[in-house]
């Protein structure tokens, strides 16, 4: 709690990133965890409704991929989707504030979070313990601190301009330092139910940001390591995606599912996915190819 107090300070209203084309409906909430850190959580839709991420799952999620526990949903509208569903299964409180409050904590909560992206980029040799969690400075929302990609970031920045129009080659180095990342990142997959973890590593304008598959009893509540990615990333307000980065340590051939192809290819149609094997070797492909004549309509983009 006493962080949303220190967030309410100075605030100025403005409204946090959200993927939301085809309705207005409420989405967002903030997430507090026990260790006294919050994940903001937006709704993600999908040009096929039903594989739209809730705003609830998505802020959840972060937490636990952070290593926390999620204590307390703060949202504003009572009809936020699945708030019910998230309460009963995973006893979470919950606590109803004004949407202007809402604003504004999610609003500090951008800004504290785009104050830890640019350090990270800065303090290239700065690389912290995952595992320390002492109050918000401990969240690490993206990979690069905690893995130790910083440099990595460094020096493919400079091809993301190159990247709208052509496809950068990594060089021998570099995939090698993808590898041990993703190694690194299927170790923090929280997958009781499969026992079958799986990494990814979404390349975006903001930097890079891991993710992994996380289960719940509820298999229906969980999420593959490559949307978990895309949450994070949006999330934190990345806008561009360049490319993502895949391995699940027991898949023969670790391709992503349907579903993460579906939406992938909303959110990054011409970008690579590279997919790490179990034996370590790497296969590469476009998105569009993964799925071809997706499903996508003008009709039901409202905004
Ligand atoms: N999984 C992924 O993380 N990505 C995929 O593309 C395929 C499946 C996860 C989801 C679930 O936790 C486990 O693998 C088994 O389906």
């Amino acid at each position: 709690m006493q962080h949303m107090n220190q967030l309410v300070n100075n605030m100025s209203i403005s409204s946090p990133p959200r993927y939301q084309p085809y309705s207005s409906k409420p989405g967002v909430c903030i997430i507090e965890s026990k260790e006294d850190n919050l994940f903001l959580g937006i709704r993600i839709e999908s040009a096929s409704f039903p594989t739209t991420i809730s705003a609830v799952q998505s802020g959840v999620i972060q937490c636990l991929m952070h290593g926390q526990q999620p204590a307390v949903i703060f949202y504003q509208d009572p009809t936020l989707s699945g708030l019910e569903y998230w309460i009963n299964s995973l006893s979470i409180e919950v606590e109803q504030v004004s949407e202007q409050e809402l604003n504004d904590k999610a609003t500090k909560l951008q800004e504290y979070n785009q104050q830890k992206l640019e350090s990270s980029t800065l303090n290239f040799n700065q690389i912290s313990n995952p595992n320390q969690t002492t109050g918000l400075n401990s969240v690490k929302p993206i990979p690069l601190e905690v893995f130790g990609l910083s440099k990595l970031s460094r020096d493919i920045h400079d091809l993301e301009e190159e990247t709208s129009k052509s496809h950068p080659i990594f060089s021998k180095i570099q995939m090698e330092q993808f590898k041990q990342a993703l190694v690194d990142v299927c170790k923090l997959a929280i997958c009781p139910e499969s026992n079958f973890p799986v990494g990814a590593l979404l390349w975006t304008n903001l930097g890079i940001f891991p993710g992994v598959n996380v289960e719940f009893q509820d298999w229906s509540l969980g999420l593959c390591a490559e949307r978990t990615a895309l949450i994070s990333a949006l999330s934190h307000g990345a806008d561009k995606f360049y490319g993502i980065f895949v391995h699940a340590i027991y898949g023969d051939l670790s391709t992503p599912c349907g579903a993460c192809r579906q939406i992938l290819s909303e959110h990054m149609l011409f970008s690579k996915l590279y997919c790490l094997h179990k034996d370590y070797t790497w296969s590469e492909y476009f998105i569009h190819d993964l799925l071809p004549n997706a499903f996508y309509t003008d009709f039901l983009a409202k905004f």
